[in-house]
């Protein structure tokens, strides 16, 4: 470049040059080749090196005034590219913003859980507190220490999964847990319920799972007596199924209490299921119960000379199908919405 005019006309040809620029990667082009290492504008820079010294000065601020010039065109024309493009995506790919939004599915507690849950505030009223155990067991604490040595026929009321390791089973009741607490607790008086699953080799049938929540509740101190027992479990049905629902209690038998006793709901009697499901009866079991025997005392370290305890076994899935007329115990593992939702 060997003169100011020369460098105005080029000036000028780039201008053109930029309104013709279609998109963004043009754009980008035309900078390269103006504001580049061998661009325009170095070559403008070299001019001043040709010119007289007079008139270095004068071509000096004419070449800055180039530069901004070709700055200002540049940045105009980069953010009209900009704006065309997006309105073009706009108009090409809408997106509706007023379309409400996806609502997030609001999940909610098991039935199980909440029949837990309420299970555990009655009982909080009635001064208890939550003990948790093992779901694996030994054998000595599943039976032996619950006065059933091996071989005792009354084994035969538990249908058993043993695992691979010899001695261990899953727990066929939440009973065992009355031996952790009593060792546990060593002598001091106890008043606990102990929640958990259990597994028997069941038949399956609308009323008997292989898999099920228990609570257990164990009471030891001086001078407990079945009155306790008789009055808490009634005290508990009042408040779980309410004043109208009659509560039956049975004389049972079970090696760990003595004595023994079983307690029933009376299935709603406007549900037309109410004679299949209760055997005719018109009463679901919802719970084993008695005086902790001597031997269970002696196994969990107190003595049964100074103290007395009750204890029970419940199971709250069939409480559930007492408070709601369910007529399958297996709809609560099955995981169907239809059911689940309905809770
Ligand atoms: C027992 O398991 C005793 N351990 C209860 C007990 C504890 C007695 C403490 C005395 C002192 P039973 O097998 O009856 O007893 O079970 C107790 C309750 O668990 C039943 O009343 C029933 O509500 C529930 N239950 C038992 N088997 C199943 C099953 N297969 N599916 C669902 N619930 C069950």
């Amino acid at each position: 470049m060997n003169s100011l005019d020369e460098l105005r006309a080029r000036v000028a040809t780039a201008l053109t040059a930029l309104q013709q620029c279609a998109d963004e990667a043009a754009l980008r082009a035309w900078n390269t080749q103006v504001f580049g290492e061998k661009g325009l504008l170095k070559k403008a820079m070299s001019l001043l090196g040709k010119v007289p010294k007079a008139e270095k000065p004068a071509t000096g601020a004419e070449v800055n005034r180039i530069k901004e010039s070709l700055t200002a065109a540049y940045d105009a024309a980069f953010s009209e590219a900009k704006e065309k493009a997006l309105q073009l995506s706009l108009t090409t790919n809408p997106l509706d913003v007023t379309l409400p939004g996806r609502g997030r599915p609001r999940g909610r507690l098991h039935p199980a859980t909440q029949i837990l849950r309420q299970i555990y505030a009655i009982f909080a009223d009635l001064g208890f507190q939550v003990y948790r155990t093992n779901e694996v067991e030994t054998d000595e604490l599943n039976f032996e220490a619950l006065n059933m040595p091996a071989h005792h026929p009354a084994r035969d009321m538990w249908d058993t999964f043993f695992t691979t390791t010899p001695g261990v089973v899953l727990r066929t009741h939440t009973s065992p847990g009355q031996i952790h607490v009593m060792r546990e607790a060593a002598g001091k008086p106890i008043r606990v319920i102990l929640p958990g699953m259990c597994y028997r080799n069941e038949a399956i049938s609308t009323r008997s799972e292989i898999q099920f929540y228990q609570v257990e509740g164990l009471v030891v101190g001086e001078g407990v007596t079945m009155a306790d027992l008789k009055g808490t479990i009634t005290a508990f049905a009042r408040r779980m199924f309410g004043p109208e629902r009659q509560v039956r209690i049975r004389s049972s038998y079970f090696p760990f209490t003595e004595p023994s006793i079983e307690v029933d709901i009376d299935w709603p009697k406007d549900d037309p299921n109410r004679d299949r499901l209760t055997k005719g009866t018109g009463w679901l079991e919802i719970l084993g119960a008695g005086m902790v025997h001597p031997n269970v005392l002696r196994a969990g370290g107190y003595d049964p000379d100074k103290v007395t305890g009750f204890a029970f076994g419940m199971g709250p899935q069939r409480m559930l199908m007492l408070k709601h007329a369910i007529d399958d115990i297996r709809l609560f593992w099955q995981n169907d919405l239809r059911f689940l939702k309905q809770f």
